[in-house]
């Protein structure tokens, strides 16, 4: 089933979910990794190209996985969660959107304060919006990596709640976000 149901995530809401979670831990790595890089480093040019492309498609893939969400609700919480876990759960993942939503537009602010384009892989440009402003780069830089911290610490403590439901209360949170329900 491509959409949730009051029981369930549909394929396209699963489907998005793993890709977030593989490019945000992947972009994390490839980030810390890349800063380090030296001018000779033969990554030196393409780990920050790939870093920005990666990071422009998610800015497209976050907006219809908003809009998607608004229009297909998450499916229902199951009966066995306490109503704090409930609304702990809904938070967390409104922050998670939230600091996703930053982090990406605030990484998108970084190549483009001079008023430059961004290329993705070379197949199209994403042209500068904002105004330019001194020393904007460099600020929009200091708050990426910040928000991107704080985004991989609240996805890993995510996913450990995610472990913590399927193997200690043996219930179907985690299930239901790899198979879509029958
Ligand atoms: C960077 C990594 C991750 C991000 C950004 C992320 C984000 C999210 C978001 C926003 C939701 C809410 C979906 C919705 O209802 O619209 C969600 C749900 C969920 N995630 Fe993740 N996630 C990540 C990694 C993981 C990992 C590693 C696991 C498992 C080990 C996991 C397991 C789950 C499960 C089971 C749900 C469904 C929870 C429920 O039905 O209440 N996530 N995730």
């Amino acid at each position: 089933m491509i959409k949730n149901s009051s029981k369930g995530y549909g394929w396209l809401t699963i489907l998005i979910h793993w890709i977030f979670a593989l490019a945000v831990f992947g972009l994390f790595g490839l980030g810390v990794y890349m800063v380090e890089l030296s001018y000779y480093d033969p990554w030196y040019h393409d780990a920050p190209e790939i870093h920005k492309s990666i990071g422009m498609i998610l800015i497209f893939l976050i907006a219809f996985r908003l809009i998607w969400r608004w229009f297909n609700p998450r499916p229902e919480a199951l009966s066995s969660l306490s109503s704090m876990e409930k609304h702990a759960s809904e938070w967390a993942h409104r922050g998670l959107y939230l600091i996703i939503v930053v982090t990406l537009l605030v990484g998108y602010v970084i190549p483009t304060a001079e008023g430059r384009a961004v290329s993705v892989f070379g197949w199209f440009e994403v042209p500068a919006l904002f105004p330019t402003i001194d020393g904007m780069a460099d600020i929009a830089g200091e708050i990426h990596e910040w928000m991107a911290w704080t985004l991989v610490i609240l996805a890993v403590v995510h996913g450990l709640a995610a472990l913590k439901h399927h193997f200690i209360d043996k219930d179907k949170t985690l299930v239901r976000m790899l198979r879509p329900e029958k």
